[in-house]
């Protein structure tokens, strides 16, 4: 079992063309050879421009936020995954909770999201976590099986080629981070769910997300089944973003 970890960076609707050019051109002169593989995902109007930036660069790869459900043709303000792929895109997000909550995105938008990604070659990270509330109520368990479950149940051994992040979203932005134990017990029930699809469940990455941070890193990347972060907050300081790469190995 060798899975090479990954963090991503999700900019959220954060940036501007010179602070995208500043924090790219601080990673790109701080990044070195990692240990890990590393993304960031801009929003999708810099797509190009951060293209551009990264161009040459082994050590980061483009990623986008979202992809629509839909090929081409009349929906309007969407981007397809053929487009993602145009400006070199190797991940997207699929089913971020503020997307779910915000746009209304269910668990069967999200499985087709995931499908049209990989029938474009693009790696999917599928969000899945539970609000606070029903963490309180103790569905955990229950709601992030049931997201990956429609994932699992429309791409079927497709399922082998996506990265997962879990999310609990009583942590995303709040600064209260799962705990170690916390998250690994989720991240186990995930690994074991995919095991029961894929034959590739033990290649497969489950990253971690909700107020990872340079302090907390090492310690969340330490557990068995946690394969790297999806990074919010401190993928916008460059320093920040880098220590957290240096803490995935
Ligand atoms: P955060 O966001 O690191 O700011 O909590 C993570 C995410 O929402 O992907």
């Amino acid at each position: 079992m060798s899975r090479r970890k990954l963090i991503a960076g999700n900019w959220k609707m954060n940036g501007s063309l010179a602070a995208n050019q500043a924090l790219v051109q601080d990673l790109l002169a701080g990044i070195g050879q990692p240990a890990c593989d590393v993304a960031v995902c801009p929003p999708g109007a810099y797509l190009g421009q951060v293209q551009a930036l990264l161009a040459g660069s082994q050590a980061i790869a483009l990623g986008a936020q979202n992809v629509s459900q839909h090929e081409n043709g009349a929906f309007t303000g969407d981007i397809s995954a053929t487009m993602l792929q145009d400006f070199g895109v190797r991940y997207v997000i699929v089913g971020h909770s503020e997307r779910r909550q915000h746009q209304a995105e269910t668990d069967v938008h999200v499985a087709i999201k995931v499908k049209r990604a990989l029938s474009a070659g693009i790696t999917p990270i599928v969000c899945v976590g539970e609000t606070l509330r029903e963490h309180d109520e103790g569905m955990t368990e229950f709601i992030v099986r049931r997201q990956l479950s429609a994932v699992i149940h429309l791409n079927g051994d497709d399922v082998g080629r996506i990265v997962v992040a879990y999310e609990p979203v009583w942590a995303i932005g709040t600064g209260k981070t799962a705990t170690p134990a916390q998250a690994q017990a989720v991240h186990a029930v995930l690994r074991a769910q995919l095991k029961a699809a894929t034959s590739q469940a033990d290649d497969m990455r489950i990253l971690y997300g909700g107020s990872m941070n340079a302090g907390n890193a090492a310690e969340l990347l330490a557990q068995p089944d946690i394969d790297g972060g999806l990074i919010g907050g401190a993928a916008l300081k460059a320093a920040d973003f880098l220590k957290i790469v240096a803490a995935a190995r």
